[in-house]
């Protein structure tokens, strides 16, 4: 029998083994290469999914709203602050509402114990577009741009640097572990993933043949490295005033030309985005009148080079949550 995920939510990577990862990725590709070629594939006609967003987007939402379009089904999108959720209705009575009108629901947000409740009450699948914890949709983009470029992912090494206790470095940490490739989390010894998280991916890592390791010396995380990983130095929903101490703390960890050079002759650069690789943002703007520097966790050299795959990746967003959404649903 094949690998099937029908009917299930997707939260986080821990809950997926590595073949029904791998079919994800597959399915991506396959979506990808219809998409290209012009070929409609609207086979979920009839259904309909609620975005709910309690978090700003770019990428994610359009993802779910053009791959749900392109598979044909109807879009809802709730802003933040745009529904009852949480204010005047709990989570639990919010997904037994929304599970009796749509067929998927998709939530970016805070606590990932909110998109548990979600999907434990919500009688249809609900997928994790983002929480404080972990990104998963992202990482099947992210395997199927590594593998664009390798052709393969088992072995490589993939570190990721600057605050490696986000939910983008802690979900690159499972799935590495998971495809048993090398992952490397390289930045301040108090800006590491959680202990627990560390011990299950060095578990799961020990049998599928790839590794974790952790480390505060950018030349230890650089040497070697097929894919040099970073994301911005605050996340969504942490204070403000963290910029200072952050910027202080992760400096050290940006990635620039000379970790560029340290890393494997084939290695490639990659980001989640949004980055502050330039002052063309208004917090980047903000932080360069403020702190003087004018590129945080990236260089624009680096990030404008030709080992760049930022913008690969950001498209392969949307062929990756429609193969999630065709994957459940279908
Ligand atoms: N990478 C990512 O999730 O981007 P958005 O915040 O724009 O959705
Ligand atoms: N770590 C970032 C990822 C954005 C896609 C955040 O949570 O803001």
């Amino acid at each position: 029998m094949g690998v099937s995920i029908a009917g299930r939510s997707f939260l986080k990577l821990l809950d997926f083994s590595s073949e029904e990862i791998e079919y994800l990725i597959d399915l991506s590709a396959e979506l990808k290469r219809l998409k290209h070629e012009g070929v409609a594939h609207r086979y979920l006609e009839g259904k309909n999914i609620v975005l709910l967003f309690e978090k700003t987007s770019t990428r994610t939402r359009c993802s779910f709203e053009v791959g749900g379009m392109d598979l044909g089904m109807g879009v809802t999108y709730l802003d933040p602050g745009s529904s009852q959720m949480g204010k005047k209705e709990s989570i639990e009575d919010t997904a037994r509402v929304l599970g009796r009108m749509y067929d998927g629901i998709e939530y970016r947000g805070f606590d990932q114990a909110i998109v548990e409740e979600l999907a434990a009450n919500a009688g249809v699948p609900v997928w994790n577009g983002l929480t404080n914890e972990f990104h998963p949709t992202q990482m099947i983009a992210d395997m199927l741009t590594v593998r664009e470029n390798f052709g393969h992912l088992k072995g490589l090494k993939l570190t990721f640097f600057g605050d490696a206790r986000n939910n983008v470095a802690n979900s690159l940490m499972v799935v590495c572990a998971k495809l048993g490739m090398n992952f490397c989390a390289c930045g301040p010894k108090q800006n590491m993933p959680e202990e627990d998280l560390i011990r299950t991916c060095e578990q799961i890592a020990s049998q599928t043949g790839g590794s974790v390791t952790l480390t505060d010396s950018k030349q230890e995380g650089a040497a070697g490295a097929n894919v040099l990983y970073t994301d911005i130095w605050v996340s969504m929903g942490e204070p403000e005033e963290l910029w200072a101490e952050r910027i202080k703390l992760l400096s050290p960890y940006q990635v620039d030309a000379e970790a560029m050079n340290m890393a494997a002759q084939d290695a490639i650069f990659m980001h989640c985005l949004p980055s502050f690789h330039d002052t063309k943002t208004t917090i980047g703007a903000d932080i360069a009148k403020k702190f003087g520097i004018a590129q945080m966790e990236v260089t624009d050299e680096v990030f404008e080079s030709a080992q760049s795959r930022v913008f690969d990746e950001a498209e392969n967003r949307m062929h990756s949550i429609k193969a999630i959404m065709y994957a459940t649903l279908k």
